[in-house]
């Protein structure tokens, strides 16, 4: 199963992407978290440090990506690079692409090209459930990556704004080759914020979140939501992450 989570800034992807990846592992799965967002701080979600960054890698990139004479190498070697820069423990991994800078239209970066082909590999890993947390839209990832996701799950809050964002992210994840899509309503207080996210996005909810002090104190403390038992978030995040594993 290959998930990734999209959104509006600050809707929750974080939180949401981080704690999926930690009930999936205490159930025993094997799970790849990777962090695509330049703010990289799916760690938090996780308990983690963070890696070194991938896109930090120059020499290495550059050594396996740039070919004499300038020409570009589309498939560099990557299988080394998740066991080597990685945090976590057994069942539960975290890689961080960091900050690419995006040219114009067109632009292949060194960098550019190495992540898409890490992406790549890793989408064809089997075994295990990879969960990619990004910075808001995907259409930057490209049909050749984008196809090998099973869904995306897009976090919606109740505002205009962030509806938008939903539409329009769902819009380019089709044209790209997303298979499915699925909204996430998130930070939900009452039936009528339910309502207005459910009526205004052009595809179906997986589920609701509930607003939850619980996923504050998390963020204050730098504790995972996972470590929070009676929270009301962490049981709707368990509940939907189950509904789309079925
Ligand atoms: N269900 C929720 N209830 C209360 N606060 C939330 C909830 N989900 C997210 N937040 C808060 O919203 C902010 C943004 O969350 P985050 O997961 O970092 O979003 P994103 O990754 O989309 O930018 C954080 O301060 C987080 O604590
Ligand atoms: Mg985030």
């Amino acid at each position: 199963m290959k998930l990734v989570v999209s959104g509006k800034g600050g809707v929750g992807k974080t939180t949401f992407a981080g704690t999926m990846a930690m009930i999936l592992a205490e159930e025993g799965r094997k799970v790849l978290a990777v962090d695509s967002d330049p703010s990289m701080n799916l760690h938090s979600a996780l308990g983690l440090e963070n890696p070194q960054p991938i896109s930090g890698l120059k020499d290495l990139i550059r050594e396996r990506t740039v070919m004499e004479g300038g020409v570009f190498r589309l498939n560099p070697r990557v299988d080394d690079i998740p066991d080597r820069f990685s945090t976590g423990r057994d069942g539960l991994r975290l890689i961080v692409m960091g900050t690419v800078e995006r040219g114009g239209e067109g632009c292949i970066c060194p960098e550019t090209a190495f992540l898409k082909a890490l992406l790549r590999h890793l989408a064809l890993k089997k075994d295990e459930v990879l969960i990619l947390d990004t910075e808001a839209g995907v259409e930057h990832l490209g049909r050749n990556v984008a196809e090998r996701f099973d869904r995306m799950l897009v976090v919606c809050e109740p505002s205009e704004k962030a509806v938008e964002t939903a539409n329009r992210i769902n819009t380019l994840s089709q044209e790209i080759g997303i298979r499915e899509v699925l909204g996430v309503a998130n930070k939900i207080s009452t039936p009528a914020q339910e309502e207005f996210v459910r009526s205004s996005l052009d595809f179906e909810l997986a589920g609701t979140i509930p607003f939850d002090e619980a996923v504050i104190e998390a963020d204050m403390t730098k504790k995972p939501l996972f470590t929070y038992h009676g929270s009301a978030a962490l049981k709707s995040i368990r509940e939907i992450l189950h509904r789309i594993m079925a």
